[in-house]
């Protein structure tokens, strides 16, 4: 199968590129330097170039902060970027996988969220990407849209810089006596290689839609911590932050944990507990 994934050099879009390799498939990684997803012209004229059966869109302007700072700039990225992607997809014919993400919804739910579930973002960044999401819906005709939530994974993240959360917790484990992390935050971590693998099994799909794609279970940052250092057998004084002492600009769910009740549905979800996920990540980094 011919396959393109734009943001080949993001977190995401490395291991999407390395598991497409291992499969078997002709992979076309498409960086920045290649297409702007804004330019509808540069959107075709790379798909007519490659002409793939599968395109997989990592590519989001997705910095939270910065989101808030310049939100033209997150609805041309996110928002006019996906219709971009969904007017040429549906013209040329290509199956189109583009990532979405768990700041959809507004948290207020104390159960994982469904596809079903009414998505009320608190953020520019929620907002954009439910707007990209919206326009893929409404004119592609072959997709998905996999809805991901706290991603980490071997290469860096491209658009908040600087290491991942395990990173910063070993690197501050070895430079403090003790560390305070949140523990009113609930989420997935979910390691990019372990959704690289799904997005494989998906590529001849028996369902399109919008779909979550996590890895299962929860668990709030302190307890990801907690985890951190108990599988790498490190000694710290990990303790809980108190509520007002990270204050953040941007409002973010309190809980946004998804159910992949569409993949269960058709029995194609290959997500493991997060617990899994971790260590397999500790185990090859
Ligand atoms: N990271 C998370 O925790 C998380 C959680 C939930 C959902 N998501 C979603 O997961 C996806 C992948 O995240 P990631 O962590 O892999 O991101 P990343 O490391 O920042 O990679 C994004 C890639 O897209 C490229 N890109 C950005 N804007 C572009 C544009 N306008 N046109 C073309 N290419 C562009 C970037 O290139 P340059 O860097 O050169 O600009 C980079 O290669 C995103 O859609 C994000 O919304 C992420």
């Amino acid at each position: 199968m011919k396959v393109a994934v734009i943001g080949a050099n993001g977190q995401l879009g490395t291991d999407i590129i390395q598991e497409f390799t291992h499969a078997g498939d002709d992979v076309s990684g498409i960086n920045h330097c290649d297409v702007e997803i804004y330019d509808i012209d540069s959107v075709y004229n790379i798909l007519k170039l490659i002409k793939p059966d599968l395109l997989i869109n990592t590519a989001a302007y997705h910095n939270v902060e910065k989101c808030e700072q310049n939100a033209l700039r997150a609805y041309q990225v996110n928002s006019m970027g996906a219709r971009n992607l969904a007017i040429a997809c549906k013209e040329e014919d290509i199956y189109l996988i583009h990532i979405s993400t768990d700041y959809v919804f507004d948290g207020n739910q104390k159960i994982p969220y469904l596809e079903t579930d009414l998505a009320m973002p608190l953020n520019v960044y929620g907002n954009t990407k439910l707007s990209g999401e919206h326009y893929i819906k409404s004119i592609a005709d072959k997709y998905l849209v996999l809805r991901t939530s706290g991603l980490y994974g071997k290469s860096p993240c491209r658009a908040k810089g600087g290491l991942n959360f395990v990173q910063l917790m070993l690197k501050l484990a070895k430079e403090r006596d003790e560390i305070r992390v949140v523990d009113d935050e609930v989420l997935t971590p979910t390691n990019t290689v372990e959704l690289a693998r799904q997005i494989v099994k998906l590529k001849h799909p028996d369902v399109y839609g919008i779909a979550h794609a996590t890895a299962e279970c929860m668990c709030s940052w302190y307890q990801f911590a907690r985890e951190i250092f108990e599988i790498t057998g490190t000694k710290i004084n990990l303790q809980v932050a108190n509520q007002d002492e990270f204050p953040s600009k941007v409002n973010r769910p309190d809980f946004s944990v998804l159910e992949n009740s569409l993949l269960k549905q058709y029995n194609l979800n290959t997500f493991k507990n997060w617990e899994e996920g971790l260590k397999e990540y500790l185990i090859e980094s």
